[in-house]
């Protein structure tokens, strides 16, 4: 056989591969990282709004259901942004001169819905539904954490693949009655043998399967 290369030659070109691998690798895992941190998932950061409207005046203040404004949560895939009417049939009223609420008077004026800057949003290739969810008895606050405290919303989770595969292979212990889904202080029983026996029961009643094909989520 004839010899192209010197022996150390061939030596440096492995170690060339092995640190190309090896900084690919690196480089990876890092950008793996960084997807995963939550500056990048934006995670527990609050969103502004042109409007610093706060569910925690509007639920725990005022005592407002979730359902009165995200009308179509249990019965569409999509929760609903309320329309500005919603907002009016109080606020024609209360607080009506304040300046902090001028967009949403013009809003109203101009019949041009407000620019609510998105807080939760999923790539196009992934399929998601609410009504599917809080229908199987799983609440808003498991997803949305504790939106009752929150003066501007944000991510109380990252919503990456992990996140959803973590309960749909094991839903049960995620799942309340379903008339509690709203109740942002339900707790399941405390004592571990209740919690079960309530999770084993709730999953019987809804048939709640575990799904985690692709083509679930990637249809
Ligand atoms: C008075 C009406 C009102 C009530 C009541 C209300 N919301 Fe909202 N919600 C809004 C508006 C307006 C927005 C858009 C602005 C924002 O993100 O804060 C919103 C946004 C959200 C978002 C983020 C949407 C996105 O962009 O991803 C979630 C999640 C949410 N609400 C959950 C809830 C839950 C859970 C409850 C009940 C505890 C609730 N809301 C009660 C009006 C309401
Ligand atoms: C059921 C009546 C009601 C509805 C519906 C309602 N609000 Fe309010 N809103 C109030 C009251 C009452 C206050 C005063 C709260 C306080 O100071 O405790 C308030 C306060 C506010 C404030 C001042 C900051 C804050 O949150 O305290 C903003 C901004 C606001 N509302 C925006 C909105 C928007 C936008 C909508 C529609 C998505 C809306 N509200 C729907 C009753 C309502
Ligand atoms: C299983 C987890 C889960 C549950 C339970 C859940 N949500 Fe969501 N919610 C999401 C995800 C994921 C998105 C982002 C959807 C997208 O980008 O397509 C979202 C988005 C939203 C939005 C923005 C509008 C939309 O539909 O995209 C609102 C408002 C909202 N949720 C309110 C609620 C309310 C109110 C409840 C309880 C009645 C609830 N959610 C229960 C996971 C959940
Ligand atoms: C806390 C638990 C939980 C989380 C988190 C969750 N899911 Fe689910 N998901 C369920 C349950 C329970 C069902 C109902 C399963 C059944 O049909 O019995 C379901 C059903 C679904 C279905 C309908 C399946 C079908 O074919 O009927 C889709 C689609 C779905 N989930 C997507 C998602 C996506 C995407 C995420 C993450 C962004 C997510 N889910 C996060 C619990 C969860
Ligand atoms: C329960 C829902 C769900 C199921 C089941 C699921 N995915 Fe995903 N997948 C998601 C979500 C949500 C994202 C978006 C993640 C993000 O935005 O960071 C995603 C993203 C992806 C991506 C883009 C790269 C990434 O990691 O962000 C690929 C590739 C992918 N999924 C492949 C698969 C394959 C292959 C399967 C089956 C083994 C699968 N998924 C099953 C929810 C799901």
């Amino acid at each position: 056989m004839p010899q192209f290369f010197p022996k150390s030659a061939n030596m440096l070109a492995l170690l060339t591969l092995a640190i190309v691998a090896l900084g690919a690798g690196g480089g990876l895992s890092a950008l793996l990282i960084t997807s995963r941190s939550p500056y990048n998932t934006q995670q527990g950061m609050p969103i502004g709004q042109p409007v610093p409207f706060s569910h925690k005046h509007h639920t725990t203040g005022l005592g407002i259901d979730c359902r009165h404004c995200h009308y179509s949560v249990e019965v569409s895939g999509f929760a609903a942004i309320p329309p500005t009417k919603t907002c009016m049939t109080c606020h024609s009223q209360i607080w009506n001169e304040a300046p902090m609420l001028e967009p949403v008077r013009e809003s109203f004026r101009t019949d041009e819905s407000i620019d609510w800057v998105r807080v939760h949003d999923l790539p196009d290739y992934v399929y998601f539904n609410h009504s599917i969810h809080v229908n199987k008895g799983v609440g808003c606050a498991t997803c949305h954490g504790q939106v009752n405290e929150m003066p501007l919303m944000w991510k109380a989770n990252t919503l990456q693949m992990q996140w959803c595969m973590d309960c749909h292979w094991n839903p049960e212990v995620n799942l309340r009655p379903r008339d509690q889904i709203t109740n942002m202080d339900w707790q399941p029983p405390a004592d571990a043998e209740a919690r079960q026996a309530l999770a084993t029961q709730l999953a019987e009643e809804y048939d709640v399967q575990s799904k985690v094909s692709c083509s679930v989520c990637h249809r």
